[in-house]
């Protein structure tokens, strides 16, 4: 949809990335860092400067502490950082559970390492886990169950009976959890943020994977980190080190003096809340209806009222009659589930927001 947009010259509101400038100190950190000679291999773990503040903030925020050492681990990415936990658990017909509507990347990995996806239909329009179906669907083959919250493509949090749910439907088994929190400073509405790094249980068979691409509205940047205990963390290190080896070290040095203040994350819920607010009110009147959206940058409208087309349909004629671009959410079902229903990225300037509701109120 984004070259489409490109080709249409079509606002984009598809592709989940920000419009605006960054924060120039991250500039001059980096310039920093690669006039001060940190040009080579970082660690593999990562530069021992962030993974220290990736401690201290997930302590701060959790109550629990990863080691250093061997509890952390830098990645070029979170994508890369799912793929390498996935590898790192999932050999030949081992089954993992995922939920559809689901992050894209989560499928195909599955299955270049020899799984098979278990997809579980998120409910609608609410998007939570149906935890009864969870249950049916665990088999003496399940390896893993995939979470993310806040979600993609819907913006729905997992709530604390989510996490009593699958702590109960994991507990005697040797099922592991792969929980993607890249948009964990991203949540709305005075909810609170449930890493599985709160759970005591539950962090024991977790890995946790998250993007700096996404909180320092930097996805071209390409850094996340993967926090798991120590015996998860040395089997993912494993095969990690032969898929990167170590991520881009100036931009490691810059990240971890950005963490050193904490409002640098602190505050990006709000920041994305008023962009939220700004275009839902924008868009109240139009004949889309507005779906909830609790966290992540992503609001879904259903434009059940105005057409009966299917949604990769709208959603093109959208791009090239009406000139805004916006992503079909069948796209994110394994068997291309249409509810009708467009993601539009609010991660923009409140411009191309304003000037997207315009459109979007005319149609
Ligand atoms: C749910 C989810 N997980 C992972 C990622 C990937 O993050 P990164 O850009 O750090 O690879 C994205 C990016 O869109 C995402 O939405």
């Amino acid at each position: 949809m984004s070259s489409m947009a490109g080709e249409e010259n079509a606002l984009n509101l598809s592709q989940g990335f920000p419009d605006f400038d960054i924060d120039t100190q991250l500039i001059e950190f980096l310039h920093e860092a690669m006039v001060n000679g940190l040009n080579q291999y970082a660690p593999m773990a990562g530069l021992p400067e962030l993974r220290e503040q990736i401690a201290r903030k997930t302590e701060k925020l959790h109550g629990k502490t990863y080691d250093v050492n061997d509890e952390i681990t830098v990645v070029p990415g979170a994508t890369l950082g799912i793929f390498a936990v996935i590898s790192a658990v999932v050999q030949q017909g081992d089954e993992v559970i995922i939920f559809d509507p689901a992050y894209d990347s989560y499928q195909p990995s599955i299955e270049l390492n020899g799984g098979k996806a278990i997809q579980i239909p998120l409910s609608f329009p609410n998007f939570s886990i149906d935890w009864n179906r969870v249950k049916d669907a665990i088999s003496e083959r399940t390896k893993l169950i995939i979470i993310n919250s806040p979600h993609n493509p819907s913006g729905a949090i997992l709530h604390q009976n989510d996490l009593d749910a699958l702590r109960e439907i994991v507990q005697n088994t040797n099922i592991f959890i792969l929980s993607d929190e890249v948009y964990e400073h991203i949540i709305f509405d005075r909810h609170e943020h449930l890493s599985l790094a709160k759970d005591a249980i539950l962090s024991e068979r977790t890995f946790i994977t998250s993007s700096f691409g996404k909180t320092y509205h930097t996805t071209g940047w390409k850094m996340g980190y993967v926090l798991a205990p120590k015996k998860l963390t040395k089997v993912l290190r494993e095969g990690y080190q032969f898929m990167a080896f170590s991520a881009h070290t100036p931009t490691q040095y810059a990240f971890a003096k950005m963490l050193k203040d904490e409002s640098s994350y602190l505050n990006l819920g709000k920041f994305y809340q008023d962009k939220r607010d700004l275009f839902r009110e924008l868009v109240k009147d139009s004949r889309f209806d507005i779906l909830p959206t609790h966290g992540s940058y992503f609001q879904l409208l259903s434009f059940r009222k105005i057409s009966q087309e299917r949604d990769m349909d709208f959603a093109e004629r959208l791009t090239r009659k009406h000139k805004i671009a916006s992503i079909p959410i069948s796209v994110f079902y394994k068997d291309n589930t249409d509810h009708q229903v467009l993601r539009f990225c609010f991660a923009k300037r409140n411009e191309t927001l304003i000037k997207a509701a315009e459109i979007l109120c005319k149609i």
